[in-house]
């Protein structure tokens, strides 16, 4: 990962003017700032969830400003300090759950296989779960507002829900209703993935 990416997120999360140092500390010791963004998609090398992390970030500031001018509300009820916050630090669930392995890759020329470099994943660390697993991981470093909890915990949208636990969906639906910053993160890290981020070898195209 370039430092102009590792910077650029450093200085987002310190403009909030929340007191970040620890959070930052702490992403510095447990694999944040190495991890891939994924083993065999979007972002799958080392720097990776910086930069994933931060391109949702910027696609939040874009979604929140873009939004404004249709429902100034949003200006008051989501501060922008909260869309920073939420975006860049929604992944931290991925720090320690990706592995370097040697993967075999078929050479799409020759037709014959090869051993490549990749990541493998494995949940030993802390088998949580994926939008709960980064708020649990966050909490005794930076303090969060519900808004903020709720949109890093919804971060999958309705692909994380299981439609069939009635409770489940009624949380996620409410979340949305009651927390714009929630449906905001969700967009900006699906737009991210898909609009900013080439794929990896097991793109499915
Ligand atoms: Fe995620
Ligand atoms: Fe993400």
């Amino acid at each position: 990962m370039s430092d102009k990416i590792k910077n650029e997120f450093l200085e987002l999360l310190r403009s909030t003017g929340r007191d970040v140092e620890d959070m930052i500390e702490e992403l510095e010791s447990n694999g944040f700032m190495e991890a891939p963004a994924s083993a065999g998609h979007h972002l799958n090398v080392a720097g990776g969830l910086v930069e994933h992390s931060l391109n949702t970030c910027k696609s939040a500031l874009a979604i929140w400003e873009g939004m404004k001018t249709l429902n100034p509300s949003l200006e008051k009820s989501t501060p922008k300090d909260s869309v920073i916050i939420a975006a860049l630090l929604h992944d931290v669930c991925k720090s320690d759950v990706y592995f370097r392995t040697v993967k075999q890759k078929k050479n799409k020329a020759t037709g014959t296989w090869e051993e490549s470099e990749g990541y493998k994943v494995s949940y030993k660390n802390f088998p949580m779960g994926h939008g709960e697993k980064s708020v649990i991981m966050i909490l005794p470093f930076l303090e969060l507002t519900d808004a903020e909890m709720l949109a890093i915990r919804w971060h999958m949208g309705a692909w994380s829900i299981d439609k069939s636990n009635y409770e489940e969906v009624r949380n996620y639906d409410t979340a949305c209703k009651l927390n714009p910053l929630v449906p905001i993160i969700h967009a900006a890290d699906m737009l991210s993935s898909h609009l900013l981020e080439s794929g990896g070898d097991d793109e499915d195209l």
